[in-house]
């Protein structure tokens, strides 16, 4: 059986690693910068201190700050537009996952033609973009190592995924000092989506033994950072590690996908604003305790990255001692796993249901199969 695997160009990495930045265009042979990132930094001071570097480094440069949490089809127009307007030849996103997915977008938008539309779906982008350097803010979605772009479109209340290999970046840019301000409800929800990326991948159909080797790195440093992050935000060894988690676990599950979690918590965000790291990591102890029968070992490896005692017992109970580690986690960082704490109408089960166990992208990774009826008897019991 023929497998592969395929990253990114290249990371950079470590405290106070920003200042490099004009190295790493110069590398790409960068002269004129579209920034692409949000308001909140913007506001945060946290723009200033990348167009400083870009300044003191005389880049011409241009900012799109406009992107919003869960970006829809509209922002990644509209960033489109104003690349083309000033013609740059690298693009830096900055940003938790939505900025980099915009950035990651717009960078093909400027060589490709026409709109998006074309591009919904896997591979469909034919042509590579503008160098991408990728600067997350937050830990994480991994976005910076993933080919993927999510948009809402809340016509259809659906989100839609660009994924191509053209969006992966040349660079990514992993300083976690601009992870420390984060506050702790923030921590917790991206810390989190973190680690359900590795659990997915890890578990998952398309695992390999490159995407086995991060992903169980991802869970152990995530593992043993988390709670350290979320109660003391300025600790910059833990924000590293939770950094680090987020990337490994983006390396992989470029290549896997994800799971039945983030189905379900895909078909939810179309349908209610609450952010993805809080709705992944909501319903992973579900989707974990549904799927474990059909990879035990890998849930045994689990357990053990978060220190649970297997040894003297049977597999399968081995592998429950995973979702347990995590809901006591989730219970540290404050994040309840009962659906009815977030206002989800048990009317909207079906049609939730429906869209989450239509989404072939996960559900291909998947462990274990899963029908509507299924997805229905899960929402109903952890309401
Ligand atoms: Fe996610």
């Amino acid at each position: 059986m023929i497998k592969s695997f395929q990253s990114m160009r290249r990371i950079v990495f470590g405290v106070g690693s920003l200042e490099g930045l004009g190295e790493e265009i110069r590398r790409l042979g960068g002269t004129k910068v579209l920034v692409v990132t949000d308001p909140g930094l913007k506001k945060a001071g946290v723009v200033d201190q990348v167009t400083a570097v870009l300044e003191k480094e005389k880049f011409g440069f241009s900012v799109f700050a406009d992107v919003e949490p869960d970006p829809k089809v509209d922002v990644a127009l509209a960033s489109a537009a104003a690349a083309k307007a000033w013609g740059p030849d690298v693009i830096v996103g900055l940003g938790g996952g939505s900025s980099l997915d915009i950035a990651k977008v717009t960078s093909v938008m400027l060589t490709n033609p026409g709109g998006i539309e074309p591009y919904f779906g896997m591979e469909r982008v034919p042509k590579p973009g503008v160098p991408l350097i990728l600067v997350p803010t937050t830990a994480g979605t991994g976005s910076e190592m993933t080919s993927i772009c999510v948009l809402s479109d809340t016509k259809n209340r659906v989100k839609k995924g660009v994924v191509s290999e053209h969006m992966y970046a040349r660079t990514a840019l992993l300083d976690p000092q601009l992870t420390v301000a984060l506050p702790p409800r923030i921590t917790a929800m991206t810390g989190m989506d973190a680690l359900v990326h590795a659990i997915e991948s890890f578990v998952g159909r398309l695992g390999t033994v490159f995407t086995d080797t991060l992903n169980l790195k991802a869970i152990q440093l995530a593992a043993a950072n988390l709670r350290l992050a979320y109660a003391q935000g300025e600790n910059l060894a833990a924000r590293e590690n939770m950094l680090h988690a987020s990337a490994m676990a983006g390396m992989a599950f470029s290549n896997t996908q994800t799971g039945l979690a983030h189905a379900i918590a895909l078909a939810i965000g179309g349908r209610h604003p609450l952010p993805h790291g809080l709705l992944t990591a909501l319903i992973i102890p579900w989707v974990m305790a549904y799927n474990l029968i059909a990879s035990p070992a890998k849930f045994v490896q689990i357990a053990e990255a978060f220190g649970e005692k297997t040894a003297a017992l049977p597999q399968i109970e081995a592998a429950r001692l995973s979702v347990k580690a995590v809901k006591s986690l989730l219970d540290d960082v404050g994040i309840s796993y009962k659906l009815s704490d977030y206002g989800v109408p048990p009317e909207q089960f079906p049609e939730i249901a429906r869209d989450a166990a239509g989404a072939q992208r996960f559900m291909r990774n998947n462990p274990r199969a899963v029908t509507e009826a299924d997805v229905i008897g899960l929402l109903e019991a952890n309401y």
